[in-house]
């Protein structure tokens, strides 16, 4: 039994009136609100724990060092990795493949090798490979999806060759919803020899993730997505693969011995967590991980399913509403275009009704332009979500439509 009402209650924003309309929070894709256990577990941090990490030989030190790696353990059972020196903080999702981009990349990337990326990459999946291709030269290829956002298979696998070096996708599509048969595409892309990057930013908000079952070698994702804080982002990574990769950064806490004239590096994780890291967001994302875990990823699964489609099912009864990624598998992502409505128009409209939605490229551009649009409204879901709140967007958008 999903108890949403009980849910709800803990997300203290959503009592909170919109434009003196009750709070229809439909941009969960873009920055999932946070649940009080969240918000109290870094208020207490700031309060009564906070100092430095890895630093001091004190007892605050001590214990927030110690509350530190017990939250990189958390994020390891959340992927099911095999060891929690395989859980890299970072600041967000986009450093996360920064990362993969500079330090693998540069070392392991040459000119004979093809990089292969979907169409329905985010921008932070496609730039940092466009940016490496002109540098290193190797050939960036791109597989197209199908024209209702679906996953082509046959596509896929005419690009894959012995060639491919690193395949990197996305799990579920940020504009589509399109959920990506990321375990089939990962022992595909093995069996040519590639490694592969998931951009999990999307896609382990909504179903149970285990690394270790879908075999990547990478994955990335953003605390913020996750009902965690901003500013804190994790990049898993196969630990023989990290072992093998030269820092990303350089400064303080990454290093094993330093002299005027050289410097060795420390082991994984360290060895990518150059500067003071980011340790109360680091924390909070670990409450937050824990949250879900304790509602459970399927549970999560179950009722955000049922509530796509009840979102569907409402949408098309709109006239002239086309939903632009009809994806059998899909998540709850929602980019639509109503006939004669500017997508900017429409989102300004919902907002006075207290609705909540995302409008423009959603940081994936030349996506949106292959679907055919500059811009579009996209409504999303998250595990506090209702009927109500598609019910209050489905009204709002036939008040909408009166205007125009
Ligand atoms: N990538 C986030 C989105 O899709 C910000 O809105």
């Amino acid at each position: 039994m999903y108890d949403i009402k009980q849910i709800r209650k803990d997300f203290p924003v959503l009592t909170r009136p919109i434009n003196g309309k009750p709070n229809t929070f439909l941009d969960t894709a873009a920055s999932a609100q946070k649940p009080q256990c969240v918000i109290d577990c870094m208020m207490n941090i700031y309060t009564r724990e906070y100092s430095n990490v890895h630093r001091g030989s004190y007892l605050l030190s001590e214990e927030i060092t110690s509350e530190y790696e017990k939250s990189r353990d958390i994020v390891r059972k959340f992927l099911n990795a095999q060891d929690s020196s395989e859980i890299i903080f970072t600041r967000n999702a986009t450093e996360s493949i920064n990362l993969i981009a500079s330090s693998w990349g540069r070392k392991f990337l040459t000119k004979m090798d093809e990089v292969l990326i979907s169409e329905a990459e985010h921008h932070a999946n496609l730039v940092p490979w466009q940016v490496l291709r002109d540098e290193i030269g190797f050939e960036l290829k791109i597989f197209k999806i199908n024209d209702d956002g679906s996953f082509n298979w046959d596509e896929y696998q005419r690009h894959l060759n012995g060639k491919t070096a690193l395949v990197a996708i996305t799990g579920m599509s940020n504009v589509l919803g399109t959920i990506f048969p990321l375990k089939e595409m990962i022992g595909a892309a093995h069996q040519v020899g590639a490694k592969v990057l998931v951009d999990g930013c999307q896609y382990v908000v909504h179903q149970p993730v285990d690394v270790k079952d879908l075999d990547c070698d990478f994955l990335a994702f953003s605390g913020h997505k996750t009902y965690g804080p901003s500013g804190i982002g994790v990049l898993y990574g196969k630990q023989q693969l990290l072992e093998a990769m030269p820092p990303y950064q350089y400064g303080g806490d990454m290093v094993d011995v330093v002299t005027y004239q050289t410097t060795t590096f420390d082991v994984p994780p360290a060895r990518f967590e150059a500067g003071t890291p980011a340790i109360v967001q680091a924390i909070g994302l670990g409450a937050a991980l824990k949250y879900m875990m304790n509602i459970g990823m399927d549970n999560i699964h179950n009722h955000e399913k049922e509530l796509t489609a009840y979102m569907r099912l409402r949408l098309a009864e709109i006239d002239g509403l086309k939903e632009v990624g009809t994806a059998e598998d899909k998540g709850g992502v929602f980019s639509i275009n109503i006939d004669g409505i500017h997508p900017q128009d429409l989102a300004f409209i919902l907002d006075k009704e207290g609705v909540s939605v995302r409008v423009g490229h959603h940081c994936a551009a030349p996506l949106v332009r292959r679907m055919g649009y500059e811009s579009l409204a996209r409504a999303s879901l998250g595990l506090y979500s209702n009927k109500e709140d598609v019910d209050r967007f489905i009204a709002a958008l036939q008040k909408a439509k009166t205007f125009f």
